[in-house]
C-alpha cells in the first residue's frame, strides 16, 4: 500500500487516521516486519550516536512479546540488516514477560532468545530477562525497575527510565505489553514494573507501566490481521488499555498491515 511521503506506506488509510502517531501500512506482515526492521536499526543508529555524546554508546530498547514481532527480530538476524548495527551497544529489556520458565515456549524471552537474542553478539550481561517465574512476582517486577532506573536514566530525577525504544503489540481486546483491561496495573503512576493479570494463560505477568512506556523516545505498535480491528477501534475511541500509550515527548509509530487497516 503506498502513502504520503516519509516512510514507505506512510499515510492514513481509511479509519487509521485517528490512530496517535505516525502511521505506515504495509501489504502484509511481512511487510511490517520489514518496514519496522528498517525503522528500528535507523532508531539504534540515532541513539547509539546520541548516547556516544554523554556516554558509552548504548542502545536501550524493550522488545514486544507476543508473536508479531518474532519475524521483525528474525529479519534483525539475518543479512543485510545483521551487519546494519553495532550489537554491542544494544542493552535489551522486555516489555513483559509471562510467569513461566525462560525456557518454556510461552516465554516471551525464549521467543526472542530464538528469533534473535542467540543469533547476534549482544552480551549477556546487556540483556534484561524479567524473572517472571519466580514464587514473589512483586518482588520480582521490583527488582526489574530498579535495574531499569539503573541502566536508563530518566529526563528528571525521579521520573521514570528513559528506553531508546519500546515495541510493543496490541490485544485483540486491546491490551498492551501485559496491561490488560480492568487491571490494577494500568493506574500505576510511581513503580517501572509491576505484576498483572492476563485473561489468558499463562495468567501471571510482569509488565513495564504507563510511566516507563510514555518516556521513552520511539514506541512502535506492530499490529497485523483484520482480527485486530476492535482492539485498534478501542485505541482511537480511547477505550482499551493500549490508548493509554502516550509519549511524553517521544514519537508513536503504528505499523500495520492491510489487513489490520481495512478492519477499522
Ligand atoms: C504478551 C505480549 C502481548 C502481545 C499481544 C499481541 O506477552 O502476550 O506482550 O502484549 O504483544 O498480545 O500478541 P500477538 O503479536 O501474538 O498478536
Amino acid at each position: 500500500m503506498s502513502g504520503g511521503a516519509g516512510l514507505p506506506g506512510e499515510g492514513r488509510v481509511g479509519g487509521t487516521a485517528g490512530l496517535p502517531g505516525t502511521v505506515t501500512v504495509h501489504d502484509d506482515p511481512a511487510g511490517v516486519a520489514a518496514a519496522a526492521a528498517d525503522w528500528l536499526l535507523d532508531v539504534a543508529g540515532a541513539a547509539i550516536s546520541r548516547d556516544r555524546r554523554s556516554g558509552d554508546g548504548r542502545f536501550r530498547i524493550a522488545l514486544a512479546g507476543g508473536s508479531t514481532p518474532r519475524a521483525l527480530y528474525a529479519l534483525l538476524a539475518t543479512e543485510p540488516r545483521r551487519e546494519r548495527t553495532d550489537w554491542g551497544a544494544w542493552e535489551v529489556f522486555f516489555g513483559d514477560e509471562r510467569a513461566c520458565p525462560a525456557s518454556d515456549p510461552s516465554s516471551n524471552y525464549r521467543m526472542a532468545r530464538d528469533a534473535l537474542l542467540d543469533h547476534v553478539p549482544i552480551g549477556p550481561e546487556r540483556v534484561h530477562r524479567m524473572e517472571a517465574e519466580r514464587a514473589d512476582l512483586d518482588a520480582a517486577a521490583a527488582e526489574y525497575g530498579t535495574v531499569l532506573a539503573k541502566t536508563c536514566p530518566p529526563d528528571l530525577p525521579g521520573s521514570a527510565p528513559r528506553l531508546d525504544c519500546v515495541l510493543l503489540g496490541l490485544g485483540e481486546n486491546g491490551h498492551t505489553a501485559s496491561l490488560f483491561p480492568g487491571d490494577p496495573a494500568l493506574e500505576v503512576t510511581d513503580r517501572w514494573a509491576v505484576r498483572s493479570r492476563a485473561d489468558y494463560a499463562p495468567y501471571d505477568r510482569i509488565t513495564l507501566t504507563f510511566p516507563v512506556l510514555d518516556a521513552a523516545r520511539e514506541v512502535a505498535f506492530l499490529v497485523t490481521g483484520a482480527a485486530k480491528g476492535d482492539a485498534l477501534r478501542g485505541v482511537i475511541q480511547g477505550t482499551v488499555p493500549a490508548a493509554g500509550v502516550r509519549p511524553s515527548d517521544g514519537a508513536l509509530h503504528w505499523f500495520l498491515d492491510g489487513a489490520a487497516a481495512a478492519a477499522i
